[in-house]
């Protein structure tokens, strides 16, 4: 009995069917009134009483296996059935939308890889400065406006603990640690102590750039301004030098690029001139190489500085500058394509 109580089991293990017919039809074949598993019932009664509790656990367990198998049987065949013949199951999931750039990273990310061309590496400071590192080495004179809260966020005053004002603080700190050749770009936020309006903002991004070594003149640094321009802005822009002031530099300039909205016809964005200025520049001022800790009398250098949200608005016309730390993802996804 224990035998074929077995074989009834190895049997039933290896059952398939592939229709729920089929599956009624085994259904029946070993657990219907007359099924197999059924009979063995009526066998039970001829089986000798010391035995009965053995064989009667063991039907059970017959029983309860076949229904489990067959109730899998046919829970397969709904599943299988649930999925639609015409899905194409191997075609790849929808793509995840997975946000853009910043305007102002790709952006400062182009001016990196123009200057990098030149062999110019990136190099960074802090944000929270003193007073040394922002004014005083670059020549700042003690009664500077810069130099007052109006114009600075001071976190502390004597000693005096600053956000930058500009990233020219990156020069001299550089300086104070390297000696020339000297070629760097330092792009970083900076902090000013203005309303925020649509053209002004308590912080803002800069790029500056320092080239110091022997008889680096004025003529590197326009043939250097010449190709950003160009490159930045494409092959037919121009650029003119207007004389400034900066205390950091001399002499100093400012760089005008011919409009590119019209060309250098005039426009109400350039205001009918043609030119829009885009940065300051000038030749490295020897008091801030000396202060530094290098030799004025060997080495000379130029250095630039520009705003990266005043690049930005240039290329990609951006009228409010609230609009670049405001996160509004309608403006940002306007940004995909150039991102790539
Ligand atoms: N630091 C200046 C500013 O924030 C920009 C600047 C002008 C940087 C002239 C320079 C430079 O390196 O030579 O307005």
């Amino acid at each position: 009995m224990l035998n074929k109580i077995a074989g009834l089991k190895a049997e039933i293990e290896s059952l398939s069917a592939s229709t729920p017919d089929e599956v009624e039809a085994l259904r029946i074949k070993y657990l219907s009134k007359k099924g197999a598993v059924t009979a063995l019932m009526a066998d039970f009664r001829n089986v000798p009483a010391e035995n009965k509790r053995e064989i009667g656990q063991a039907i059970n367990d017959l029983k309860n296996f076949a229904t489990d198998r067959i109730n899998s049987l046919r829970e397969a065949l709904e599943t299988a059935d649930t999925i639609d013949p015409t899905l194409d199951l191997t075609r790849p999931g929808a793509a995840m939308p997975v946000g853009t750039r910043h305007p102002l990273s790709i952006v400062t990310d182009e001016i990196i890889s123009i200057f990098s061309r030149l062999g110019f590496t990136v190099a960074e400071g802090p944000e929270v400065e003193d007073d040394w590192h922002v004014f005083s080495s670059l020549n700042f004179a003690a009664d500077h406006p810069a130099r007052d809260m109006q114009d600075t966020f001071f976190i502390n005053r004597n000693p005096d603990v600053l956000l930058r004002t500009h990233t020219s603080s990156v020069q001299s700190r550089v300086m104070e640690h390297t000696q020339p050749p000297i070629r760097i770009i330092c792009p970083g936020r900076v902090y000013r102590n203005e309303a925020i309006s649509a053209r002004a903002h308590c912080f803002f991004h800069q790029v500056e750039a320092l080239y110091v070594d022997t008889d680096v003149s004025f003529a590197d640094l326009k043939q250097t301004l010449l190709y950003f321009a160009r490159e930045m802005f494409g092959p037919d822009t121009s650029i003119r030098l207007r004389p400034s002031y900066f205390p950091f530099t001399e002499p100093s300039a400012e760089m005008d690029i011919s409009c590119n909205l019209c060309g250098g016809k005039g426009c109400s964005f350039c205001k009918g001139t043609g030119w829009v200025e885009i940065l300051g520049c000038g030749m490295v001022d020897p008091n801030v190489l000396e202060a530094c800790g290098i030799d004025s009398k060997r080495y000379s250098g130029f250095a630039l500085g520009m705003g990266v949200e005043r690049i930005t608005n240039l290329k990609y016309q951006v009228k409010d500058l609230r609009m670049f730390s405001e996160n509004d993802t309608r403006f940002l996804e306007e940004f995909t394509a150039a991102a790539h």
